[in-house]
């Protein structure tokens, strides 16, 4: 059976309750789980993002944890994978959104007092009348006794920010529309958590009798046995990659209000992949690393240097993986190839090199191709270019890898 998963529904149940890049496809998660564990089994992934393992874990029967530094990922995947009960949620709902008409009071609310960098870097995206409505939203939000409620509208919270503000819809990289028509806070959020109690709700007639579990930290995954501390049966992620996405800058509005800072700085460098990430001197256990890094450091020393961080950070990871997983246990990544100034950065190749390296034996490897919603993209056979269908036969499929290590 392949493993491309082509045109299957990626958004069922709780799956898109929020944007977020780079999601892994549900299925090839599930499969994945579903072969190299066993129910009851507890599953970790170290870079959870918006949680689509810890749900898949729990649809097949297995409990998980999941790390990821950023809080958007930390209160999406904890609401996408622990639904509530629909009756309870329902009475919190109406109780709370009555509070959001002029009726109530909520022009009489007080907005909420956020540091002053952070409110004038928010007025720089948001126009004025949505960002007084935001902020007393946030206040009633903030006010919430029942966790798990606060929680899941935090996420609807978080969800708006995009919308609410002159954020170019199509960018992941922060980037203002100052055409856009930015729509009213209180029905775009009213409609955003109507359509999560609905998925909340279809997941929770699901899991209802489940006695799976699914926990969730805020945490950085070189420290994950500071608060990882039962051994897990397999560990299962997709890294983050080198000059890829700087999430705090993806996140940005919904980070400045989660974390209410006026500094995003030293939470950026404390991400993976980040330009702003520290080098740490860490012999990295791969040649080929070594090689890639030397290639770069001829054309772009700058790069080089974000590369071999790069390099070290993941491996510094991996130690600690390596700590809370069982013997004979396995590590799944799904990854992909990078290309920076030509050169080919085989993460792929480089993070087997340094499991192997560390006594894991690498078990299988399945090169997964990534089915294009476009046109295939194609090569001309006699100039090697790309070219439109019709005039050409070489078809250029992306892929990527999926790596099985096991702890021997
Ligand atoms: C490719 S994404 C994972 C997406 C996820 N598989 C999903 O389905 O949504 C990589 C994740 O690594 C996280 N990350 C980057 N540096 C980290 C660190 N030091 N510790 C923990 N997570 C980190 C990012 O916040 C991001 O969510």
């Amino acid at each position: 059976m392949s493993w491309a998963f082509e045109g299957a529904n990626t958004r069922y149940l709780t799956h898109d309750i929020h944007r977020y890049p780079a999601k892994f496809i549900p299925q090839v998660v599930r499969r994945i789980i579903e072969e190299y564990s066993q129910k009851g089994d507890i599953v970790l992934d170290p870079f959870c993002g918006s949680g689509t393992a810890l749900l898949e874990a729990r649809l097949v029967g297995r409990n998980a944890i999941g790390v990821d530094l950023n809080p958007v990922a930390y209160y999406v995947s904890k609401v996408k994978a622990n639904p509530i009960e629909p009756r309870r949620l329902k009475r919190l709902w109406s109780d709370f959104s009555q509070k959001l008409s002029p009726l109530f009071g909520f022009d009489r609310v007080k907005p909420y007092p956020l540091p002053k960098k952070a409110l004038e870097v928010l007025s720089s995206w948001i126009p004025k009348r949505q960002l007084l409505d935001m902020r007393r939203l946030f206040t009633l939000i903030m006010e919430v006794k029942d966790e798990d409620f606060r929680d899941f509208l935090l996420v609807g919270f978080s969800n708006i920010q995009k919308n609410c503000s002159w954020w170019l819809m199509k960018s992941v990289k922060p980037t203002r529309d100052f055409n856009k028509k930015v729509p009213d806070v209180i029905p775009t959020f009213v409609r955003q958590v109507e359509e999560m109690i609905k998925k909340n709700n279809e997941l929770w007639s699901i899991l209802r009798d489940s006695k799976t579990w699914v926990r969730v930290f805020k945490a950085d995954a070189r420290e994950l046995s500071s608060v990882v501390t039962d051994s897990v049966d397999l560990i299962v992620f997709s890294p983050p990659y080198v000059t890829s996405y700087e999430y705090v800058d993806v996140h940005k509005l919904s980070v400045i209000w989660l974390e209410q800072v006026d500094d995003l700085r030293p939470i950026k460098q404390k991400f993976i992949g980040s330009l702003s990430a520290r080098p740490k001197n860490v012999a990295i256990k791969s040649s080929l690393a070594m090689e890639i890094i030397r290639e770069l450091s001829n054309k772009d020393g700058r790069l080089a240097k974000a590369v071999k961080t790069y390099f070290e950070d993941m491996q510094l990871s991996f130690k600690e993986m390596d700590k809370v997983l069982k013997d004979d246990g396995i590590i799944s990544i799904v990854i992909g190839n990078t290309k920076l100034k030509k050169v080919d950065v085989k993460n792929a190749e480089v993070f087997a090199e340094i499991f192997v390296n560390m006594g894991y034996k690498l078990e299988r490897v399945i090169k997964r191709p990534i089915p294009s919603k476009n046109l295939p993209t194609v090569r001309d056979p006699k100039t090697g270019k790309f070219t439109s269908v019709s005039s050409s036969h070489v078809k250029v499929y992306p892929h990527e890898f999926i790596l099985f290590l096991r702890k021997v």
